[in-house]
């Protein structure tokens, strides 16, 4: 990719849904549908300019399946090269600070997409890099994930703007990803989560500034009365350290057959994976009709191709 727009232009970041505008993921999810349609050989017309000489590192502070994958497959499709790094293969393992690994790595590749087990990781590295940096989940969010998410849900139902979508179980990052796009693509979003374990403060405020259609409650059966879409993740997420006391509370909130059968007419399951099966969501569920768990999966490399496309300068 070309230095000067390192020196001369602001990155493409792709941090979180609440700091992009509603037309720029509009714009990325129509693209990634449109790839999906390709397939495997990405048409010239997505192609960021210089994409054959461009590389992604990608950094990992928590273990990952499918955002790894993914994305180094994503990258490979656009016609790039991949760099997958443990934190512990890295000097920021030692003690090397994130601002110099970001000014060091500007200088070799040309974007980096981090899982980071601290929210504020994800923000230094995308202050210091020159090149564009993007979110691939931090305590707080998993853009990337609720991207697909979306993208899977148009794939079953159409636009999702006006339809309801119940979140059941951990207030945690994948759900505040939810709520930042419910805001982005104008659905309905009822959370249902022990009062203790509710969506951070922050995003909850942000919400409400915005005067987004989110409900927070205890009643899982209330939150999907009605909806389209049934929603849930693990109950103890990386990094977390009371996983006993979490599941005592979450309990109630494990997403079964007759959950689902207080949910709309034709609703579908979500899970980001991994699942605990017998845990948050029964086999049945999991296993059934409803669940477009590993279209979710599916679908994460075509919305990176998009995220990638556009955080490298295509349209
Ligand atoms: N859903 C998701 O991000 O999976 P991985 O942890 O396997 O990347
Ligand atoms: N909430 C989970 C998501 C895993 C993809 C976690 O952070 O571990």
């Amino acid at each position: 990719m070309a230095t000067k727009s390192r020196t001369t232009q602001q990155p493409r970041h792709f941090l979180d849904l609440d700091a992009l505008d509603a037309s720029t993921l509009r714009k990325i999810l129509d693209m990634a549908h449109a790839m999906k349609r390709a397939g495997k050989k990405t048409p010239a017309k997505f192609k960021p300019p210089g994409i054959e000489q461009a590389t992604l590192a990608m950094i990992f502070e928590k273990p990952s399946t499918r955002t790894r994958v993914s994305f180094d497959v994503a990258m490979r499709q656009l016609g790039g090269q991949t760099l997958s790094l443990n934190n512990t293969d890295l000097q920021l393992g030692r003690g090397e600070s994130i601002a110099d690994t970001a000014r060091v790595l500007s200088r070799y590749i040309d974007a980096i997409m981090i899982r980071a087990n601290s929210h504020d990781t994800l923000l230094d590295l995308a202050r210091y890099a020159a090149v564009p940096v993007i979110n691939g989940l931090t305590d707080r969010s998993h853009p990337c994930q609720v991207m697909a998410d979306i993208m899977t849900f148009e794939e079953q139902k159409g636009p999702i703007k006006g339809h309801a979508v119940a979140w059941v179980g951990d207030g945690n990052n994948v759900a505040v990803s939810w709520m930042h796009a419910a805001v982005r693509f104008g659905f309905e979003l009822r959370v249902a989560c022990p009062d203790e374990l509710r969506p951070e403060r922050s995003a909850i405020d942000w919400v409400k500034r915005e005067k987004g259609a989110v409900s927070y409650g205890s009643d899982a059966t209330k939150a999907v009365r009605g909806a389209d879409c049934v929603v849930t993740d693990t109950w103890v997420s990386m990094g977390q350290t009371d996983g006993a006391r979490r599941k005592k509370m979450l309990e109630p909130y494990a997403v079964d057959a007759r959950l689902m059968s207080a949910a709309a007419k034709g609703a579908i399951f979500m899970h980001c994976l991994p699942a605990y099966r017998g845990k948050e969501v029964t086999e049945d569920v999991i296993d059934g009709p409803q669940s477009v768990v590993f279209d979710e999966a599916e679908n994460r490399l075509h919305v990176q191709k998009a995220i990638l496309a556009w955080c490298l300068g295509a349209a």
